[in-house]
């Protein structure tokens, strides 16, 4: 076997990096595959013999210095680890058969810190690192997922061909995905979803931006099976038509896709539907964390997105919320009888409730980039979310023209589309988000969402109140509403010395 014929590398085999491996082959490149446990390397390489018409594309390393042996130079190395721990323990690894130039492109789900730290670390040796968030799960790395790459300019310029190649592609004049890609039989054209983010972390934080926006994307629709369920009574199938359904109109995204499809799937091992059967806790990797956490620190308001990581939180509690439910009462829900109006108006709300979601994310974003010193293209961000990744949706197209008519846009909801669409569907989110109110069903993404709109459209909150309270126990001073900004009072509160109300 020659050396040095493989134009790329991966590192990790879990389904992840097989996918994409098999992905970058399909597209022409040949790639050198690494695993840790050899055996599992040789595994997919004799499997990928037998079923991919791209195989002969892919060379097996059984040890790092074998695969960087077999890489053209500069080398460029795909890591997809575990993030965390993992990454900087293969990266460690890897560094005695690394040169100066050698890429190394870290797909996993990494903090944005972790990336900026790993990118000046390998720097100061002469390499150079790419932080690319990867989305689109199995299917999506096998057959096109939205990449978002952050890193130097002429690191990503090296990178680009490959990923341009293997990113999901999406219509030019409409947006929509371009479907059809198979084993060895890639799409043809289109536009792809990747472009260079910005500089060290930037890929990853919006890749995490993205996770974040996916959890309260997930948990709106959590909310509005949940009341469909409650307030009609409408079995799992019937509610699975009624997701079919809103994925024909401006919901159509892939996440009210398979949510039809889960809650049409009937139970494999018993009476019944799957979703019925399925545990109501569910479980989280950090990123949705990461995202409300980050808004925490920057002060953005992204309540809904740290309210969707709470519902997981909450939804955990399993045991304990077993046994408040023999303790607590709450109202007994009662069924609405005009089913089509409910249902449209739990559309709306679910719609209204998705824009807020999504400026709490581009707001976060907006603010990071001065933080952090990026220079984020809204516009391009939400192209590259059109296609391959969990977010994918025809809505995105909307934030695509936002941006494209004002690139300055403040805030999502500000945009003419977004802002009558937010008015047409207000009356109807209100109605939803009482009714679940009087009838005891939680919807803490609904109504956190709501409020976010409620308060970003409020001239006067009552945090006049507020700072006075702060005035009167900490002398934190307060600013007038008849002086200029940025002077500052303090009353002198003890009782005897506050001045009184003239008779
Ligand atoms: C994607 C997904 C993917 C994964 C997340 C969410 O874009 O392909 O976001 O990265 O599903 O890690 O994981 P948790 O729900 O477990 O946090």
């Amino acid at each position: 076997m020659n050396s040095q014929q493989a134009d790329i590398g991966m590192i990790g085999l879990a389904v992840m990096g097989q996918n994409l491996a098999l992905n970058i082959a399909d597209h022409g490149y040949t790639i050198a595959v690494y695993n840790r446990h050899a055996e599992k390397m040789k595994d997919f390489i004799s499997q990928c013999e037998k079923n991919e018409p791209s195989s002969s594309r892919l060379l097996g390393a059984e040890t790092l210095e074998e695969l960087a042996g077999k890489l053209k130079r500069p080398r460029k190395i795909i890591l997809l680890v575990k993030a965390g721990e993992a990454t900087d323990k293969t990266i460690d690894s890897l560094l005695p058969y690394l040169e100066a130039g050698d890429i190394v492109i870290d797909g996993g789900n990494a903090n944005w810190m972790d990336t900026i730290r790993r990118e000046k670390d390998l720097n100061a040796k002469g390499l150079r690192f790419i932080g690319s968030g990867v989305s689109g799960g199995e299917t999506g790395a096998r057959f096109g997922p939205s990449l978002m790459p952050g890193g130097s300019a002429e690191a990503w310029a090296e990178l680009a061909p490959i990923w341009n190649a293997v990113a999901a592609k999406v219509d030019a004049q409409t947006g929509v995905p371009l479907p059809g890609a198979a084993p060895g039989k890639p799409v043809e054209g289109g536009v792809p979803c990747t472009a260079h983010i910005g500089p060290n972390g930037a890929g990853h934080y919006v890749k995490m931006v993205h996770n974040g926006i996916e959890y309260i994307d997930m948990q709106l629709i959590c909310e509005a099976y949940w009341l469909l369920k409650n307030l009609l009574g409408l079995e799992s199938d019937a509610i699975g038509k009624v997701f079919q359904a809103w994925n024909q109109g401006e919901l159509s995204s892939y996440l009210i896709e398979i949510t039809g499809d889960i809650l049409l799937q009937p139970d494999p091992a018993g009476e019944g539907y799957f979703v019925d059967k399925v545990l109501d806790t569910a479980g989280q990797k950090g990123t949705g964390l990461w995202t409300a956490t980050s808004a925490l620190e920057l002060g953005v308001p992204a309540n809904s997105i740290a309210e969707a990581v709470f519902a997981r939180c909450l939804s955990a509690l399993k045991d304990e919320r077993v046994e408040a439910s023999k303790v607590l009462q709450g109202p007994e829900a009662k069924m609405e009888k005009d089913q089509a109006r409910l249902v449209a108006a739990i559309r709306d709300a679910l719609y209204s409730s998705k824009i807020c979601a999504y400026a709490q994310g581009f707001q976060l974003m907006a603010e990071a980039q001065k933080v952090y010193g990026w220079s984020l293209d809204f516009g391009t961000l939400a192209q590259i979310w059109r296609g391959g990744c969990i977010i994918r949706a025809k809505f995105l197209q909307k934030i695509t023209d936002a941006y494209a008519i004002d690139p300055n846009l403040k805030n999502l909801m500000l945009d003419p589309y977004f802002r009558d669409a937010l008015h047409s569907g207000q009356n109807h989110w209100r109605e939803v988000v009482s009714l679940a109110v009087l009838n005891g069903i939680p919807t803490p993404a609904f109504s956190s969402a709501l409020a976010y709109f409620d308060g970003y459209r409020s001239a006067r909150l009552p945090a006049n109140l507020l700072q006075a309270q702060r005035d009167y126990f900490g002398a934190h001073t307060y600013e007038r509403i008849d002086q200029p900004r940025g002077q500052f009072f303090h009353l002198d509160w003890p009782a005897e010395n506050r001045p009184q109300l003239k008779a």
